[in-house]
């Protein structure tokens, strides 16, 4: 096979498997979120609920954010013009890097196009910086941060999800002299699961480990000012780097990490990622400082989110769809088997205008294919019910039983 052959023999794979991506082209109206309009099979629009977005807050269509937006787009220009380093660090790059280390409780923060672009970055210098650096990783944790770790060329150790006994374990056996940095996130993306948050740090103390915390699906939607699940914890000093998104709770664009300054400025000096790269547009910078100013002090928003969860659950129990992921916002309802889960997905779609995006492999392992349902602070009493009646009725159609499903599981190593 010559070298086109074999990417289409990828593809073809894919295709067998059930795994090829298409994506359904949406047409979002701020407004009416999380009501949106799609073109159907007919090419007429239609409307449809969204249940699969991480605006987790709808920020992403707050009048103010969104005036913010188009304020400074129209003052500074569309885009920064140049690298941090060449002409791209306006001051709103700097107001927010303030905002965002102050809402952490560190002492810097720096910004980059994409959480998976800081999580790459910031883990890969961190390891190329201190190259007897062992690294313990999760074994659910996100493709940013294995992309991460493979570029840093340390040694790796991957733990048990969320078991802290691996952990130690691993931790033990590693010579003690050297450097080690544990790895996780702090709410798992599909699952919704917490990480025991406690009992890593206790480890990393006791190991003398650096600690790096992905906080890309709980800033802005825990702690008494929505930093994060370390916040509400009380740990935020305890992590050598947090990284977080601008892209989901604060409804914008972007990633970041916060630290203690000599950390975030080595990733700052040295990280590829971060020195290379033109930097975030100036105005979508001031749209997410509006946005992390509201989060801090507008506790409601992040009630409203939480009380759509508890309701789309209820509304869930009353139909009896059966969900995993108690422990956080993210409500997880497995189907099993890539093509059935497209099709319940499609006929939620078609049938009755409820959008819930498939989750298939890599996302997760193969036979644990899912549907992720993400109730957010814009969604509204009749939506609910309507989904759960959806669900019920589609699930009837396949012929998927209502009981209670295993834990789901991501495929990928950490
Ligand atoms: C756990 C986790 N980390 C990082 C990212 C990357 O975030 P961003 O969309 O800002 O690149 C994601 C994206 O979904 C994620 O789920």
């Amino acid at each position: 096979m010559n070298a086109l052959q074999q990417l289409s023999a990828h593809l073809d794979r894919l295709k067998s498997d059930g795994n090829y991506r298409t994506f359904l082209e949406i047409r979002r109206l701020a407004d009416r979120a999380p009501v949106f309009l799609f073109l159907n099979p007919s090419g007429e629009l239609t409307e449809a609920v969204n249940w699969t977005s991480n605006d987790y807050l709808g920020m992403s269509a707050d009048e103010t954010v969104r005036k913010r937006l188009a304020e400074i787009a129209l003052e500074a220009g569309a885009g920064s013009g140049g690298t941090r380093n060449i002409s791209g660090t306006s001051h709103f790059h700097t107001m927010l890097e303030t905002t965002l280390a102050g809402w952490h409780t560190r002492e810097r923060a720096l910004l980059f196009g994409s959480a998976f672009q800081a999580n790459v970055t910031a883990v890969s210098t961190l390891g190329r910086l201190i190259p007897e650096l062992i690294i313990f990783s999760d074994e659910e944790n996100h493709a940013s941060l294995i992309e991460g770790i493979k570029l840093s060329g340390c040694r790796k150790h991957i733990f048990q999800h969320n078991d802290a006994a691996h952990l130690r374990s691993l931790l033990e056996a590693a010579p003690k002299q050297s450097p080690k940095l544990i790895v996780f996130e702090s709410v798992y993306s599909i699952s919704g699961n917490r990480a025991p948050l406690r009992e890593f740090a206790a480890l990393a103390q006791e190991f003398d480990a650096l600690t790096y915390v992905d906080e890309v699906h709980a800033a802005g939607l825990y702690g008494k000012s929505g930093a994060g699940l370390l916040e509400e914890a009380g740990l935020s000093s305890k992590a050598t780097l947090i990284n977080g998104t601008l892209a989901k709770a604060v409804g914008v664009h972007g990633g970041y990490i916060c630290g203690d300054a000599l950390v975030v400025d080595a990733v700052r000096s040295f990280g590829t990622g971060f020195i290379f790269t033109s930097s975030l547009p100036p105005s979508l910078c001031a749209a997410a400082i509006t946005a992390v100013q509201r989060i801090q002090r507008d506790a409601a928003l992040r009630e409203r989110l939480h009380d759509a969860v508890g309701q789309l659950r209820a509304a869930l129990d009353a139909a009896g769809i059966c969900y995993a992921g108690q422990d956080a916002h993210i409500t997880p309802v497995q189907i099993g088997g890539s093509f059935r889960t497209k099709a319940v997905a499609y006929d939620l779609l078609h049938r009755h205008g409820m959008y819930l995006q498939p989750v298939i492999a890599p996302t997760v392992a193969t036979g644990k294919e899912c549907l992720r349902i993400v109730a957010t602070a814009r969604h509204i009493a009749p939506q609910f019910s309507e989904l759960a009646g959806a669900m019920a009725s589609v699930f009837e159609m396949h012929g998927i039983p209502r009981n209670k499903p295993a834990g789901i599981r991501k495929a990928s190593g950490g």
